[in-house]
């Protein structure tokens, strides 16, 4: 566990510009062992005379640089744009330089805002209704290359950015793929359901464990991708040590999950609401040399999700909200011997648990995907097999 380490200095949450880091007086390994203490409460409250499950030491993170995926309100005007917060009563906050950001996402927010004065975006202002650029989204791959996507009320701007954007390509090398997202209405959603794709490519390559899992414009992926990266390969070793022949996995995304459990003898398939995310994961599966009948990718609703096709084992990794009574209840009824659940909120997670209550748990652990904050994710390894350890 990394101990000892110095309290990350930024100069926002000092001067109060910025206080999304809720946890940034707390020293790293004071915010480990919190995470941990605060999944284990929540499971307890839920467990009733199920045994607890054996609990791994937490897995840390690196506590500055993790981000790949940077978020930004743009504010201020064409020719100073601000990238940050929208923070009443402060208005705009300019918080390009985020020490959570990974180092080539900090490189290019400059180069961005440049890009704003020279296509003249003008920054959507909220109070006024009047403007724009709503939103920038960048995301950097583990190989450095960069996907950029300009929120914009709509597409009065198109023709100016697609003519700017040699210039852009030239100031960014690492860039990849830039697109278009339209988000006409007045509300504090990030992003629209439309999407221009402006360059050729249009989705990123994201090598992890040595996969290639492909990231579209809309779809989701970890935000800190090393740790995805232990998450991925924690869920394979557990997996692979029980065994399974057929495995699910629920909200599979891009295929981060699916990919992983893939193995000789073993079936996966994986499903996912998005299809753009369905396509993608299979485009992975082709890359990394896994057959059709080997692993398959569905688009569908989870909560539907069918139990003729019975596997050994299910992955669930659900939105923040949890699987919900519906699809919990169904597990409950007729799910697998395995569950191995994924969860960014430990509440969501023991209100599950607490509906599949056949389900005992063996082993978790806590990952720490969001430093800095009290955000983390967690892997439960639950049984309902007299297996049970
Ligand atoms: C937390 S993400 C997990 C993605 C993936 N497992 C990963 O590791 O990147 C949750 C995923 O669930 C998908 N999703 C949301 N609601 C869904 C539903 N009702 N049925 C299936 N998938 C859903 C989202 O599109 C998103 O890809």
């Amino acid at each position: 566990m990394t101990t000892a380490l110095p309290v990350l200095d930024c100069p926002h949450y000092t001067a109060d510009r910025c206080r999304s880091c809720t946890w940034l007086e707390r020293p790293y390994d004071d915010q480990l062992a919190a995470k941990q203490a605060s999944t284990q409460a929540a499971l307890r409250a839920v467990l009733g005379d199920r045994q607890e499950p054996d609990w791994l030491p937490p897995v840390p993170s690196a506590p500055a640089g993790f981000r790949t995926k940077a978020k930004m309100v743009v504010g201020g005007t064409v020719d100073q744009p601000t990238l940050g917060l929208w923070r009443p009563p402060q208005g705009f906050v300019d918080i390009r330089d985020c020490a959570l950001h990974t180092a080539g996402i900090q490189a290019a927010l400059p180069v961005l805002a440049a890009f704003v004065t020279r296509a003249a975006l003008a920054p959507y202002d909220v109070p006024t209704r009047s403007g724009e650029l709503k939103h920038l989204l960048v995301t950097e791959s583990p190989a450095g290359e960069l996907m950029v996507r300009w929120v914009l009320r709509s597409t009065e701007g198109e023709a100016r950015v697609r003519k700017h954007l040699p210039w852009l390509l030239d100031a960014l090398p690492t860039l990849r793929v830039v697109t278009l997202n339209l988000q006409p209405a007045h509300a504090a959603v990030l992003e629209g359901e439309r999407e221009l794709v402006l360059t050729e490519q249009a989705t990123l390559p994201m090598e992890v464990n040595g996969l290639t899992l492909h990231l579209g414009p809309r779809s989701f992926f970890q935000t800190n991708t090393d740790v995805a990266a232990t998450l991925y390969r924690t869920a394979r070793a557990w997996v692979d040590e029980l065994g399974p022949a057929t495995v699910h996995d629920l909200y599979c995304g891009v295929g981060g999950f699916a990919l992983h459990l893939a193995a000789p003898g073993r079936t996966v398939t994986g499903i996912e609401i998005s299809a753009d995310a369905v396509a993608a994961a299979d485009r992975g599966r082709i890359d990394a040399g896994q057959s059709a009948e080997q692993v398959r990718f569905v688009a569908g609703d989870a909560a539907s999700y069918l139990l003729e096709d019975r596997a050994d084992l299910v992955v669930v990794n659900p939105p923040r909200r949890g699987l919900g009574d519906e699809l919990a209840s169904r597990l409950e009824d007729a799910g697998p011997d395995w569950l191995l659940y994924s969860s960014c909120h430990p509440t969501s997670l023991a209100s599950d648990l607490e509906v599949m209550r056949s389900y005992a748990p063996v082993r978790a652990q806590v990952l720490d995907m969001f430093p800095q904050t009290a955000h983390l994710e967690v892997l439960l390894l639950a049984t309902r097999s007299q297996r049970n350890e």
